[in-house]
């Protein structure tokens, strides 16, 4: 295969394999100035074949390097998805506690993982209710070799077909492990002293939360809320507990997705806040039914008040989780950039790779008085979020013309971004659209000359209505029914901190090859998508069928 052919749609910087699969990220953590990324990864096809755990490695959260496998599997078992904590003080005994260390000798790390016995999982009967079992292994060179414990499993499955996904991070409060796992369609917690003996604290998610799928990958972790936004939060300010939970399927716009709950743990048991409990067996597709439909409709206030809390409305953001050990404390995140709905049908599997993350996000958790609690995800700083003001380019003005809302080529319609003027396959952008009345539409046009387009639209843009986002014709899409069929929307809420006017939406927009992060009014709404485009993308146009529609946009060329 030449280069070309198999790097046509690999990403300018998102993390993906050089070849194989890749699934959920996993034992996310940072150390010495190292971010660990290990992910689902099978390395002789780009198909899910017996997990192993790939490997890789960031300096700047930007740039990633593949390091050598992490993890293999054995004949009976695969390495499913899981966790890595630092044991700085040796609970587990595998290495040296910090003061018996020598000088410059890191500390033992040590993964928790899902040990999947598919041939009892197919079994089906009795064994497949010990089909999955957590074990542990560990690395004293900082996360490059690892032993897998030779007393595995470390906590045996308690009588359930799916019994996965351990997220274990260090109770400061208490002074011990905290496991996370998702079992059946709850979670379960567990606590140890020492990583290797296990006891059951409590179960959450029965009749809470959406239950369109299997509960995965979990993680759960406390965040001080947001005072001022844009601000880190004060040492005073106060503190919940966040748990994400992921969902296949059963997420808002079909297929994949992570709900999140905010609420209060008392050691032993989470309770989440009202907002955030459903009535039982709530399964509705919400924002299928608030498309087009105005604020004032029961249905789309029932949807905003939504008990549901999609951390990311998009398509393509799966199996979230966060990095441990994190020095300063912020809450950064990774993603699977797919859904299970079309994963194993993406075309890159031509090139002989399948599967990339997302970027990190850093969640905010702020309170607001329409939404309660809501999760912002943001651009880490490492990033370079804020625009480089040498580099950019920005542009704003008002559109005169009136008229229907215009399809590619058809005026009234306004170029923001030209062939030529910047490389939209690596672009970072921020605009700011405002409709002097609420009741138009706007429409942005993300496309090249071959006609292939990615669209992001409102029909109303009074907040509550839906943004929405469209790849029905974004480039290749007949490989999966799944992939290119509805159109993807999220529901926007006020954010009243930031002194919106009623009619206007933000938005910043990261654009790689294939895939765009949206990010809507300073990040409560996070909407991923892939697409793939047969060619780049070289122009972005803008249009309104109302006169007097302004807009104002930033955009920058990432610096790789
Ligand atoms: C989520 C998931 C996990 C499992 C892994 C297997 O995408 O199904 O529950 O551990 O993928 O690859």
């Amino acid at each position: 295969m030449s280069v070309s052919q198999k790097n046509h749609y690999r990403p300018n910087f998102h993390f993906a394999p050089s070849d194989g699969w890749v699934n959920d990220p996993n034992g996310l953590f940072y150390l010495d100035g190292v971010w660990h990324l290990y992910f689902q990864y099978y390395p002789h096809a780009p198909e899910h074949g017996p997990m192993h755990w790939g490997h890789a490695t960031s300096r700047d959260l930007v740039h990633w390097e593949e390091q050598p496998i992490a993890l293999f599997p054995d004949a009976s078992r695969s390495i499913f998805s899981g966790s890595i904590v630092v044991d700085a003080q040796n609970t587990a005994g595998f290495g040296a506690a910090e003061a018996e260390r020598a000088e410059g000798a890191v500390p033992p790390v040590v993964a928790i993982y899902t040990a999947h016995d598919a041939a009892k999982a197919k079994s089906g009967g009795d064994a497949a209710l010990a089909a999955e079992t957590q074990a542990i292994a560990y690395s004293l060179d900082g996360g490059t070799r690892w032993t897998h414990y030779e007393a595995n499993p470390v906590l045996p499955n308690p009588g359930l077909r799916d019994f996965r996904d351990p997220k274990v991070s260090w109770d400061a409060e208490r002074g011990r492990w905290l496991m996370v796992i998702a079992a059946g369609d709850c979670v379960h917690f567990y606590t140890s002293p020492n990583l290797k003996d296990w006891a059951f604290l409590s179960e959450f998610g029965a009749q809470i939360g959406a239950h369109g799928g299997v509960w995965e990958c979990p993680d759960f972790f406390s965040m001080k809320v947001e005072k001022v936004h844009g601000e880190p939060p004060p040492p005073d300010a106060e503190e919940k507990w966040v748990l994400l939970v992921s969902l296949n399927p059963g997420g808002p716009n079909g297929g994949s997705a992570t709900q999140y709950f905010v609420g209060d743990f008392d050691g032993t048991k989470f309770t989440p806040d009202k907002q955030f409990t459903a009535p039982p067996n709530h399964k509705k597709n919400a924002a299928k039914q608030i498309v087009g439909k105005p604020l004032n409709n029961p249905t789309v206030l029932e949807t905003i008040c939504s008990p549901y809390a999609w951390l990311d409305w998009g398509r393509d953001n799966y199996a979230s989780v966060l990095f441990n050990n994190v020095p300063d404390g912020r809450r950064v995140m990774i993603g699977w950039m797919s859904n299970w709905d079309y994963a194993k049908k993406l075309p890159t599997s031509a090139e002989g790779w399948l599967g990339q993350m997302t970027l990190p996000r850093q969640l905010i958790l702020a309170k607001t008085s329409v939404s309660g609690y809501v999760i912002k995800s943001h651009l880490p700083s490492e990033f370079g979020g804020d625009l480089d003001p040498t580099r950019k380019i920005r542009r704003s003005g008002t559109l005169k013309a009136n008229g229907p809302l215009a399809q590619v080529g058809i005026a009234p319609i306004t170029t923001l971004i030209e062939s030529g003027e910047i490389d939209l396959t690596r672009a970072i952008m921020r605009i700011k659209i405002r409709q002097m009345s609420p009741m138009g539409s706007y429409r942005l046009v993300f496309c090249n000359e071959q006609g292939e387009r990615l669209e992001i639209l409102q029909h109303n843009a009074v907040p509550g209505t839906p943004v929405i986002v469209n790849r029905h014709s974004a480039g290749e899409g007949d490989f999966s029914q799944n992939f290119a069929g509805p159109v993807i929307a999220a529901p926007i809420v006020p954010v009243e901190e930031q002194g919106l006017c009623c009619s206007e939406t933000n938005f910043m927009i990261i654009l790689d090859k294939t895939s765009a992060e949206i990010f809507c009014n300073g990040g409560e709404r996070a909407i991923t998508v892939l697409f793939f485009p047969n060619w780049p993308y070289t122009t972005l146009l803008y249009s309104s069928d109302v006169a007097g529609s302004s807009y104002a946009i930033e955009v920058e060329e990432i610096a790789l």
